[in-house]
């Protein structure tokens, strides 16, 4: 007896024996990538590489939560994860990988299922957002924030970048890991969000009052990472603002130029005082925010277009991610299952 043990508790949790913290990140491979993940989680990631332990996941499991198209999946799969490349994730730094390549994922998803209640998941808005309307909703739509958690406690992650639309889920991720560490002794690392400082939550060029995302209905609201140069500028110059001709930062009566002023910041890394203050029209500070997004995306796009064409090297690298991260998976999954009373096989 207690001759096999999966782990040994003096071991773990991991978090008290690393000097450098854990980042881990997703994103899911459906629709096209856009402004908003770039500035709202990409360039996060990107700067994170420098000072932490970094896992970048293709949740592609999360993509069945709504209707898909498995050829299509595939496909967006490989490109999501050139996409990550492509905006400067460092595969000799970073982890990347596609979260089906590593099964814990899926398998401590039942472990948190059996942790968070029905009625947390019930309170989750983007569940509410995508659930609003639709005749048949997937069960999975509904469980998602618990296949989630999973995602970021497998890997005793310290910090989590993400857009402002994820705080809720990171939320409940952190209220179930101190429920399961408290029932069922320490066992997972409990993680926080990290909200970039501008454009956590960048809106539709086209209706300021939506965020800006995946779903096709706002083609000309939503710059993509791969538009050239012209849609870019085309876009930003016809974005929506309003008749009061004042350049000010107020994003409740002037959403849509508080909007513009925010991606201004982002991306220069000026302050809104800064930008409010060297403007007096929309026009110039439409031109100005159109070339500084052009010079920003551009050798994102051309660094894409050379991923594609390699793409023997890139399931290469992806294949090497999913070790490494099944390394750790397994071990935390281990954890889990032991401390929460499944019978270790013998
Ligand atoms: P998703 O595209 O929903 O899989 O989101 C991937 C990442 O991009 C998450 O960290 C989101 O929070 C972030 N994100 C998505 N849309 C936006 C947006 N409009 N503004 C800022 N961040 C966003
Ligand atoms: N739910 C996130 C989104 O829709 C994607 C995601 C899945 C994620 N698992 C994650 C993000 C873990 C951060 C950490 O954008």
């Amino acid at each position: 007896m207690g001759k096999r043990r999966a782990f040994s508790r003096a071991e773990l949790p991991a978090t008290y024996h690393r000097s450098v913290a854990r980042v881990f990140s997703g994103v899911q491979p459906s629709g096209s990538l856009h402004l908003g993940n770039y500035l709202g989680a990409f360039r996060q990631w990107v700067a994170m590489q420098e000072e932490f332990d970094c896992f970048y996941c293709v949740v592609d499991l999360h993509s069945l939560t709504v209707e898909h198209d498995p050829a299509e999946l595939r496909r967006k799969t490989i490109e999501t994860a050139a996409g990550f490349l492509a905006a400067g994730v460092d595969p000799e730094r970073s982890t990347l990988f596609v979260q089906s390549h590593v099964h814990e994922h899926a398998e401590l998803a039942w472990l948190m299922e059996s942790t968070i209640a029905f009625g947390e998941l019930s309170r989750m808005i983007q569940f509410k957002e995508k659930s609003a309307g639709k005749s048949s909703i997937r069960a999975s739509l509904f469980t998602y924030p618990a296949l989630m958690a999973s995602d970021i406690l497998l890997y005793d992650t310290d910090r989590v970048p993400v857009g402002e639309d994820q705080r809720q889920h990171i939320e409940l991720t952190r209220d179930a890991a101190i429920r399961f560490n408290g029932r069922y002794g320490e066992t997972f690392v409990v993680p926080e969000a990290v909200l970039a400082r501008h454009a956590a939550r960048v809106m539709d060029l086209q209706q300021p009052s939506n965020k800006m995302s995946k779903s096709e209905s706002s083609p000309q609201g939503t710059i993509e990472l791969l538009d050239p140069p012209e849609a870019v500028t085309q876009k930003v110059r016809r974005a929506v603002t309003d008749t009061d001709g004042e350049v000010r930062y107020d994003p409740k009566r002037k959403p849509g130029l508080s909007n513009l002023i925010e991606l201004m910041a982002s991306v220069t890394g000026r302050s809104i005082e800064e930008i409010t203050s060297s403007y007096s029209q929309y026009g110039p500070l439409k031109a100005d925010l159109a070339e500084a997004l052009v010079a920003a995306l551009d050798p994102v796009r051309q660094r894409y277009a050379a991923l594609m064409g390699d793409p023997d090297e890139l399931a290469f690298l992806l294949e090497q991610g999913a070790e490494k991260a099944a390394g750790i998976a397994s071990k935390t999954l281990a954890r889990a299952k032991e401390a929460i009373g499944l019978l270790p096989p013998s």
